[in-house]
């Protein structure tokens, strides 16, 4: 048995809208065919962005899209992505299959698509192979009002007014493919690039500095001691796989109960590393005023058998569901450092909320995931105290049953909970405090077979359906959760 104290009265902090947050790069075919197609296009489109992938996209609200990299960040020269798209530089994408870019998705194409999406931009800067005075341009050209050569060179490209733009990242994985470098190193170039990341007028510049991979406490320490009055944000890079990084990560579809196992335990270590990097970052930041921002998470699986593997396309089942509703939980639960996340990719590339084949698109389990949780979004976390049954893995275990729990500014409590086990149900006893409760209703997204997918043959298999498997007393609310089952519930 699981019980759950939920305190409804007891709100210690808003959840920050922006954890719904997603990440698309110039990688694979996730800008290209994945959300990009161009005008002339026979993909119905609307200035070149595709119909059906943005229509799906507005459903589950996303706040902030983080572009154009990742790795590509750092080799990306935005300058070659503005002005008339015949004349527009081609580049050779190193990173990600050696394939030519040929920037027609460039700065303008990128604003326009979050005007669409009704997400905010969050842009991420070359500081590997750019120049101080590259990323101040640009942050001109994006945001400047009066007259200068950046903000006359955006309205000759056809935009008058300049953009809003909140969030600006100062390089990425400068530990690695941004450039290699040492903590103290990047800290200093860090002081210098910000430096001439401007506010003009009236727009405020969150800025985001690179942070650490996964567990390197030390680049934390650094970058906090040396740099942290410069920086609004942190950055963090954490992705999910069963396996070996470079040995092989293990298949998306074709996995075993260990594997299975494996997996969720290591979407349960996203909890210890940001309680770990969140203790670093109070000794120089007490008032918790940086945000711990996770720009990177999602599992990351072997490529489908027969793609480029410079592509990152991996197919998306119920297990990766149960990471997305996991690692979600997780950051509701802290938010008090956690301010913005953002999965890797959108479209097509790893943990994608959407697949394309030519015309036609199929949401992934993962989508789902992000459509049921979006009441969390701005919404009061509520405190939970948990007692849970473990499933244990090799030496260690790790928690059953998952949960975060959230009251809307209209009053209505959302509590979301996932089993993780692959073949045992998990009952659970709510008991919410605080709160008087007279209705309750819930959905549920469940697989029967650990591997079960949607394919372009069979787009629905795995989808949310009303939740019912619930009991009320005077005192509590019992619930049956199925294996392998993420559940909305929602009281009023
Ligand atoms: O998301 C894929 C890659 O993973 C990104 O380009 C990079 O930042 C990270 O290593």
């Amino acid at each position: 048995m699981n019980s759950f104290i939920i305190n409804a009265d007891i709100t210690p902090n808003t959840i920050n809208k922006n954890i719904y947050g997603h990440f698309s790069e110039h990688l694979g075919r996730c800008i290209y065919e994945g959300l990009w197609v161009g005008e002339d296009s026979e993909i119905p489109n609307t200035q070149g962005v595709r119909n059906d992938v943005i229509q799906a996209l507005q459903q589950i609200n996303i706040p902030v899209l983080r572009w154009p990299g990742g790795c590509f960040a750092d080799e990306y020269h935005w300058k070659d992505g503005v002005g008339p798209r015949s004349q527009r530089k081609r580049m050779v994408n190193t990173h990600w299959g050696g394939v030519v870019e040929n920037n027609h998705f460039g700065t303008h194409e990128f604003m326009m698509l979050c005007e669409q999406l009704g997400a905010e931009p969050y842009i991420c800067g070359n500081v590997g192979s750019g120049t101080v005075q590259e990323m101040s341009e640009w942050v001109e050209y994006l945001t400047f009002d009066g007259e200068s050569p950046m903000a006359d060179w955006r309205r000759e490209n056809g935009r008058d007014a300049p953009w809003s733009l909140t969030y600006f990242g100062v390089g990425n994985e400068n530990w690695g493919c941004g450039g290699n470098m040492r903590p103290q190193y990047y800290a200093d170039l860090y002081k210098q690039y910000q430096t001439y990341v401007r506010n003009y007028g009236k727009n405020q510049i969150y800025k985001i500095a690179g942070g650490p991979n996964v567990d390197d406490f030390y680049w934390t320490e650094v970058l906090m001691r040396e740099a942290s009055d410069y920086m609004d944000g942190l950055s963090l890079h954490y992705y999910t796989f069963p396996g070996d990084f470079w040995e092989g990560k293990g298949s998306a579809v074709d996995f075993t109960e260990s594997e299975w196992k494996l997996t969720l335990s290591r979407a349960w270590h996203m909890d210890q590393l940001i309680q770990k990097h969140a203790t670093i970052m109070d000794k120089y930041d007490p008032e918790k005023r940086v945000g711990l921002i996770v720009d990177e998470w999602g599992t990351w699986f072997d490529v489908e058998p027969g793609t480029n593997p410079g592509f990152l396309y991996q197919q998306n089942t119920i297990r990766d569901a149960l990471v997305a509703g996991t690692t979600l939980n997780i950051f509701n639960n802290h938010s008090d450092r956690i301010h913005m996340a953002n999965i890797a990719q959108t479209v097509n590339v790893l943990q994608a909320m959407i697949l394309t084949e030519g015309s036609d698109m199929l949401l992934t389990p993962t989508y789902h995931v992000f459509e049921m949780y979006k009441v969390h979004q701005d919404a009061d976390l509520l405190q939970v105290g948990s007692e849970v049954e473990t499933i244990t893995c090799g030496e260690s275990s790790f928690d059953k049953v998952s949960i975060s729990a959230s009251k809307s500014k209209g009053g209505v409590i959302h509590i979301s909970l996932c089993n993780l086990h692959h073949t045992q149900g998990a009952a659970a006893d709510l008991d919410v405090r605080g709160f008087t409760v007279s209705r309750v209703s819930g959905r549920i997204l469940a697989g029967s077979n650990m591997n079960d997918r949607n394919t372009f043959e069979d787009k629905e298999r795995v989808k949310p359906e009303l939740f019912t498997d619930f009991e009320r007393t005077q005192e509590k609310i019992h619930v049956q959760l199925p294996p392998m089952a993420v559940v909305m519930l929602s009281i009023g």
